[in-house]
């Protein structure tokens, strides 16, 4: 049995040189301000968590990942692992409480209770016209629902790092988050396993195909921070405004074979990478692990995955 089962994933933590241009990136991205101090930068989405990305005033760096417990208990128990903090009040916008561990790579992993919940920003899509009931949106115009402008960022999705200590890394999340394997990834022979889909153990709830991917690779750190957009027509919107902005774009837009997100991948001013996605399958914890080989990463559209993408990792 693991230490916890998660319930959710947080958010992830960054350093950067200026909060300005953090925040400009991440405002082009779609997310919202939630508060700004002299050291730190909280932005949301449109869901009810009080912030899903963390900038720290600093040097560029992946500081780490944060995720929710589901009571306070878990965070009695996670403070009993070795090299776990005692529980800490939060001193940041947000409050709650949280336990900060260590990762075999040497990441912050920092799991929360208690933070605060700020109201839904409220969003209206429109409804669409596809498939067998092409009535959902009657006598009004699509066009005139949406604006251009950013994409709608409303929750966390996942995050993926490279490690050099592949089985360690994934059995510490395994074992200490309560993780689960949706998809080992195999190269060339079955037991050569070169990546790892996993996701939150909730039971027979549904969740999101994959919270964590984690690569083999010679190097450690972070290949990218994920959040869901409204829907496939919000990537779409917001790809445009990254594009006109001038930020680095890695990969997209595409439709994921694992998972099945509709996704678009772009860079921030210090090279760490964001991925808007809509549309994730959801998996319960019914399903068994599955393998499959790498030469089934490429999803039913888009381009394949390009190298400087797949080996892109920032500590
Ligand atoms: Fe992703």
């Amino acid at each position: 049995m693991p230490v916890i089962k998660a319930a959710e994933l947080a958010y992830g933590r960054l350093r950067s040189p200026d909060l300005d241009k953090q925040e400009e990136f991440l405002t082009a991205f779609g997310m919202v301000r939630a508060d700004r101090t002299k050291n730190a930068l909280y932005m949301r989405g449109t869901d009810e968590a009080h912030h899903l990305h963390v900038t720290e005033l600093g040097e560029p760096k992946y500081v780490g990942i944060a995720f929710h417990a589901e009571s306070l208990g878990d965070l009695e128990k996670l403070a009993r692992v070795q090299g776990a903090s005692k529980i800490e009040d939060i001193d940041e916008p947000g409050g709650g409480k949280r336990v900060r561990l260590t990762d075999p790579d040497g990441f912050q992993v920092e799991v929360v209770y208690g933070m605060q919940r700020l109201p839904k920003i409220p969003l209206k899509r429109p409804p669409v016209n596809t498939g067998e009931d092409k009535t959902q949106r009657r006598n009004a115009l699509y066009y005139k629902g949406v604006e251009r402008g950013p994409s709608h960022v409303k929750r966390i999705g996942h995050f993926v790092v490279h490690s050099p200590q592949f089985e360690k890394t994934l059995g510490w999340y395994r074992e200490v988050i309560g993780l689960r394997c949706s998809d080992d990834v195999y190269a060339d022979s079955k037991d050569n396993i070169v990546g790892s889909f996993n996701r939150l153990d909730r039971g027979d709830d549904y969740v999101d195909h994959h919270t964590f991917f984690c690569i083999r690779s010679d190097k450690a750190g972070l290949n990218h921070l994920s959040y869901e957009a409204a829907d496939i027509d919000d990537i779409m919107i917001g790809h445009e405004v990254m594009k006109a902005k001038g930020y680095e774009h890695f990969w997209g837009i595409g439709r994921h074979s694992l998972g099945s997100q509709v996704f678009d991948y772009w860079g921030d001013p210090w090279g760490r990478v964001h991925e808007h996605w809509a549309d994730t399958d959801v998996l319960n914890a019914s399903v068994p692990p599955n393998l499959i080989g790498r030469h089934e990463l490429n999803g039913p559209w888009g381009e394949p995955i390009p190298e400087k993408f797949m080996h892109h990792a920032v500590r």
